[in-house]
């Protein structure tokens, strides 16, 4: 090195620096933009906020020697970490650099990347990864493998402390979408980005099926078809800013709430949502407009938008305080749930359990879907997942029943019985086992067998089922509903019940951990 001044060190640093700066080079930089895409460091600039980052392991560079690689040591070895703010709040990130190797994860890489997540972890932040890689590092084999596992490893322990949030700009195929998998949220950018275990070619060989790499494992595909990723964006900038909506509804860690948003408590009557019942109770409507009704500036932060429709969740603020939402949607499949729905309904309950995020469930459920495809799919053990979310839940729970709570499904749906704090219905609410025309059938059989007019018989006790069971009254009379509601009061319910349940203590009984039917 030969370097004698002071000022002969600090050049050299600052060349060392400007090196890592340009990871790859100049072309390969040039070929990532020509895709559309940024690269690693133009990522975390726009996710921080100015001036914010402050990296870890510039000079990293891998230990490998096998097949000429001992030649090409690249400093930072293709991932960006560090640390910086995000609406001034703390974060950790790391940032896959596909210049590099195509952003191939080595050994080194890996410890990086675990580096980031043990910081995190030991001072309660998020952990946001940026995804763009080709994978296991060819040539350095078994030491790669080790060191996804190593991620693995570290995901699953960080899962439920701090929230972590993955971002798929590029490939990541192979073991490598497991990583992504294990964490809260997994955001994908259309066109440019693709997750899946096996290729088109293998998927080729094996199945002899013909898919391309976007139809196989895009955005589309996995926001609509999987439910691997939560949000689908139409390019990068989208994406990052997604993610900083995103943070600005959950907390830094599991021990601590989300900061309040200051909010001034004023005429919080919502006259539109005595409107929104259509008087069939077969007519749907959409749910969203119930929720942008209750909700703080109409802002509702929808989760899994296009993926199982007939179930709504999402992130929203009540006078000031972040809540979890979820909603039956009759909308779709008449608001049904099936094992999609409970799937994604059951992952958001948890993650809001987790991160101490109040639960409000706004209920219009005809059931659960019959058939064989949902059976022989296993719908038991789907549903009994969101069942399962909820009873273990020991955040505040409100929920407002619109119109339908049938069967099995208002048990399901955060009733009181599996320990919701606040159950409200709206005088359209039906709560019984069943539909009245099935109900009729069933126990009025002989009864409309033997008619002279069956058809007539079947509608008189359909009346009269209807008007014993379409209402909440008998519920509210047993004390399963607290209040019944006059609509356009929900908001201001939810601001008193929110504010009342502050400061709720459950427990669980002591355990290891649970076992939900998975
Ligand atoms: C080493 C890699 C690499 C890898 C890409 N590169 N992937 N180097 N290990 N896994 C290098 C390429 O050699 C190339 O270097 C540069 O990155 C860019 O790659 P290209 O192929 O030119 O880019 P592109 O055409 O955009 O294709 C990107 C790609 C393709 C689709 C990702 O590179 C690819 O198929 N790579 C291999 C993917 C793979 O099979 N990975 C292992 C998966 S198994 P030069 O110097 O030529 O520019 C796995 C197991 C994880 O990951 C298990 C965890 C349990």
């Amino acid at each position: 090195m030969n370097l004698k001044t002071e000022e002969e060190k600090i050049d050299y640093l600052e060349k060392l620096n400007r090196e890592a700066e340009l990871g790859g080079g100049e072309k390969r930089i040039a070929a990532q933009h020509a895709k559309g895409k940024l690269t690693a460091r133009e990522r975390v600039e726009l996710l921080l906020d100015d001036g914010t980052f402050q990296e870890i392991g510039k000079l990293v560079v891998h230990r490998a020697a096998d097949f000429g690689l001992d030649k090409q040591k690249i400093l930072g070895d293709g991932v960006v970490t560090g640390y910086g703010n995000v609406n001034g709040r703390l974060v950790y990130i790391y940032s896959q650099d596909f210049t590099v190797f195509g952003g191939s994860l080595s050994e080194t890489h890996a410890e990086k990347i675990v580096k980031i997540m043990d910081l995190a972890l030991q001072n309660g932040a998020p952990i946001i990864g940026l995804n763009d890689s080709g994978g296991a590092r060819i040539q350095e084999g078994v030491d790669s493998l080790g060191g996804y596992a190593d991620i693995f490893f570290k995901n699953t322990m960080a899962s439920g402390v701090v929230p972590q949030i993955s971002a798929i700009m590029g490939p990541c195929a192979g073991g490598a979408v497991y990583s992504p998998a294990i964490t809260d949220f997994v955001f994908m950018v259309e066109n440019s980005s693709y997750m899946f275990v096996t290729g088109p070619n293998v998927v080729k060989t094996v199945t002899q099926e013909v898919v391309t790499a976007e139809e196989l494992g895009g955005a589309s595909a996995h926001s609509v078809k999987s439910g691997v990723t939560h949000f689908a964006s139409t390019n990068e900038v989208e994406c990052l800013r997604s993610i900083k909506r995103l943070l600005s509804f959950i907390p830094q860690n599991c021990e601590e709430s989300v900061g309040e948003v200051p909010y001034v408590i004023s005429e919080e009557k919502r006259p539109k949502l005595n409107q929104i019942i259509p008087a069939n109770p077969n007519q749907p409507y959409d749910i969203k407009e119930v929720i942008m009704e209750v909700v703080d500036e109409n802002d509702f932060f929808e989760v899994h938008q296009n993926y199982a429709e007939n179930i709504v969740v999402g992130f929203a603020r009540v006078a000031g305080r972040s809540i979890g939402i979820v909603a039956n949607q009759p909308q779709s499949l008449a608001g049904v749930l099936d094992i999609d729905a409970s799937k994604k309904a059951a992952r958001f309950v948890r993650f809001c359990d987790c991160f101490n995020i109040p639960l409000v469930v706004f209920e219009d459920v005809p059931g659960f879907l019959p058939g064989t495809d949902q059976e022989w799919n296993g719908i038991i053990s789907n549903g009994a997942k969101l069942l399962f979310a909820f009873c273990e839940a020991t955040v505040p729970r409100i929920t407002v029943i619109t119109r339908k709570a049938y069967g099995g499904a208002y048990d399901v749906m955060n009733s009181k019985h599996i320990g919701a704090d606040l159950n409200f219905a709206w005088p359209t609410a039906e709560i019984a086992v069943m539909g009245a025309k099935g109900a009729s059938e069933i126990i009025f059989k002989s009864e409309i067998k033997s008619a002279s007019d069956p058809e007539a018989k079947l509608n008189e006790k359909v009346e009269e089922y209807t008007d014993k069971f379409a209402n909440p009254y008998i519920a509210a009379s047993r004390g399963f509903i607290d209040e019944v509601i006059v609509p356009e009061n929900t908001r201001l319910k939810l601001i008193a019940g929110l504010r009342m349940l502050e400061n709720k203590v459950a427990t669980l009984p002591k355990k290891k951990h649970g076992n939900i039917p998975l």
